[in-house]
């Protein structure tokens, strides 16, 4: 087999940890929803199918290398924030955690010198950077704007076109 029992395990943890962040984006999603905020509800929602594309990179791999996957239980999301400024910055420390997550299956795929699987988290790498950027220039736009004003963070996002917050290095590559 390409990859070692360890990586493959660390792995299906891992479609766990992607699953988990889509329906926490979900909740997040519907939370601004609630509030009226459809600019900010489609951002968590595009976010949502992100993670799940994320997962089933995963889910391919293993499979590519002949490996089983075995997806794991799913804590339940939190549904219930205070405020814009919480939910996001909430948002902000699980892609935290997920880059520290990523950068442990590097470490576990060096260990086992599994350098295809070095070279396919690669890609995650440099995706939670972005990943990372994002959530935090749309928490700067929150807090920013206040409370009282989030109709300013809803143009804004209105503006990027996409609903996406790219960083300017993002916005060159695709030009
Ligand atoms: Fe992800
Ligand atoms: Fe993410």
């Amino acid at each position: 087999m390409l990859a070692s029992d360890k990586l493959i395990e660390a792995f299906n943890q891992q479609i766990g940890n992607e699953m988990g962040a889509s329906m926490q984006y979900i909740a997040i999603a519907s939370y601004f929803d609630s509030e009226t905020l459809p600019q900010l509800a489609r951002f968590f929602y595009r976010q949502s199918e992100e993670e799940r594309g994320h997962a089933m990179r995963f889910v391919k791999f293993i499979n590519d290398v002949g490996g089983r996957v075995r997806i794991p239980a799913l804590p339940a999301p939190k549904s219930d924030f205070a405020s814009a400024e919480e939910a996001v910055a909430q948002a902000l420390s699980w892609e935290e955690e997920v880059t520290r997550q990523i950068y442990d299956l590097v470490e576990i795929a060096k260990a086992d010198k599994t350098y295809v699987g070095v070279r396919f988290l690669d890609w995650f790498v440099e995706e939670q950077l972005e990943e990372v950027t994002t959530m935090n220039d749309l928490l700067a736009v929150i807090r920013r704007a206040g409370p009282d004003r989030l109709l300013f963070v809803e143009e804004y996002l209105v503006r990027q076109g996409t609903g996406r917050l790219e960083s300017p290095a993002a916005s060159a590559e695709t030009a």
